[in-house]
């Protein structure tokens, strides 16, 4: 079932905001096709918060933590911003020092996406044009939320008329225990991987690692905080975690809190998931007090960079073709 109810004035315009409800409800607002809550029930069937937020359109629209936004073009890092693609290279907005990040200075995060009731589903649509943040063609995107039951199921959809680049995530910060909880790190999270891409100083992935006999195994559930603040050059780097993990599997994730019993799956078609447990979080986030590790996402996507190192799968959408994503949170209790 979806119901909408009036949330706040932006630029001039009433802005509506969706619920979308089975066993949990999933409040959406159109600013950045941004979800603004999920509620699932605990082990006592008391339904709980699981996801970090803003409360006001501008500063849903402002943060620079891209809480619960969609982020495009494209979600993280490339390398100073350029590319070459069809031997015509392209400059990007540098945002992040000399770096692209999440789509350049004003990217999906901040635009208004057109709202449509279809069924159970809710789906938002942008317009990209042609040359925006540097990027080429006119880009058409759609995004479709659903809940059926307790999953919650984000499809991407998009079609350029020109060759262009296409990476799009979702930056959901989740804190199982319940989004006010504080803390993450006793959050227990299981990763399908057996590699993960390091990063240099700036971010920017360079080579596949194992995470065999690192920090970074989770292929056995741990709890976030175990090794966090182990000796390791790719935490200290990250002052935590904030690195793509090389996916074996559809069913990319798993996480639980001991404190509620909700257990979150992660399902998608994405080749990486970048496990960034908040380090950049710090404190005041629009009316909301947010510290440091105090949610973590898992953000589905393309390698960051890709365009950049050939021997990985490319984020290009060609003219004319049919850009198609999915990704399922699904919640359980323990
Ligand atoms: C993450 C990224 C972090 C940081 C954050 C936004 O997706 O991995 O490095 O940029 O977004 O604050």
């Amino acid at each position: 079932m979806i119901t909408q109810q009036y949330f706040d004035t932006y630029e001039g315009k009433e802005i509506n905001v969706y619920q979308l409800s089975d066993k949990i409800d999933v409040l959406i607002c159109p600013i950045g096709a941004t979800v603004l809550s999920i509620r699932v029930p605990d082990r006592f069937g008391k339904k709980t918060d699981v996801l970090l937020s803003m409360t006001e359109c501008a500063e849903i629209a402002k943060n620079d933590a891209y809480m619960g936004s969609v982020v495009g073009r494209c979600a993280n890092r490339i390398s100073n911003g350029k590319f070459n693609l069809n031997g015509v290279s392209y400059q990007l907005t540098q945002n992040k020092g000399q770096n692209h990040l999440h789509g350049g200075n004003v990217g999906f995060n901040q635009k208004v996406f057109k709202p449509t009731i279809d069924g159970d589903s809710l789906l938002l649509e942008l317009d990209s044009p042609d040359g925006e943040e540097g990027y080429p063609g006119n880009l058409k995107i759609v995004v479709r939320y659903s809940v059926k039951g307790s999953s919650f199921a984000i499809d991407y959809y998009a079609a350029s008329d020109k060759d262009t680049l296409f990476n799009p995530t979702s930056h959901l910060y989740f804190n199982l225990n319940g989004e006010s909880d504080g803390s993450i790190l006793d959050n227990v999270v299981q990763i399908t991987a057996d590699s993960y891409l390091q990063v240099d100083e700036n971010l920017i992935p360079t080579e596949k690692a194992a995470v065999a006999n690192t920090p970074f195994d989770f292929s056995k559930p741990k709890p976030i905080g175990q090794d966090i603040d182990c000796q390791d050059v790719q935490l200290n780097i990250a002052g935590g975690y904030d690195h793509n993990f090389c996916l074996e599997d559809d069913h990319a994730a798993c996480a639980y809190s001991t404190k509620s019993g909700v257990c979150l799956d992660v399902f998608t078609d994405c080749c990486g998931l970048q496990f960034y447990t908040g380090n950049f979080l710090n404190g005041q986030q629009g009316k909301s007090v947010y510290d440091r590790r105090s949610g973590f996402c898992m953000e589905t996507q393309f390698f960051p960079n890709a365009i950049n190192n050939s021997e990985w799968k490319q984020p290009v959408l060609k003219a004319g073709e049919k850009f198609h994503s999915c990704t399922q949170y699904v919640f359980s209790t323990l």
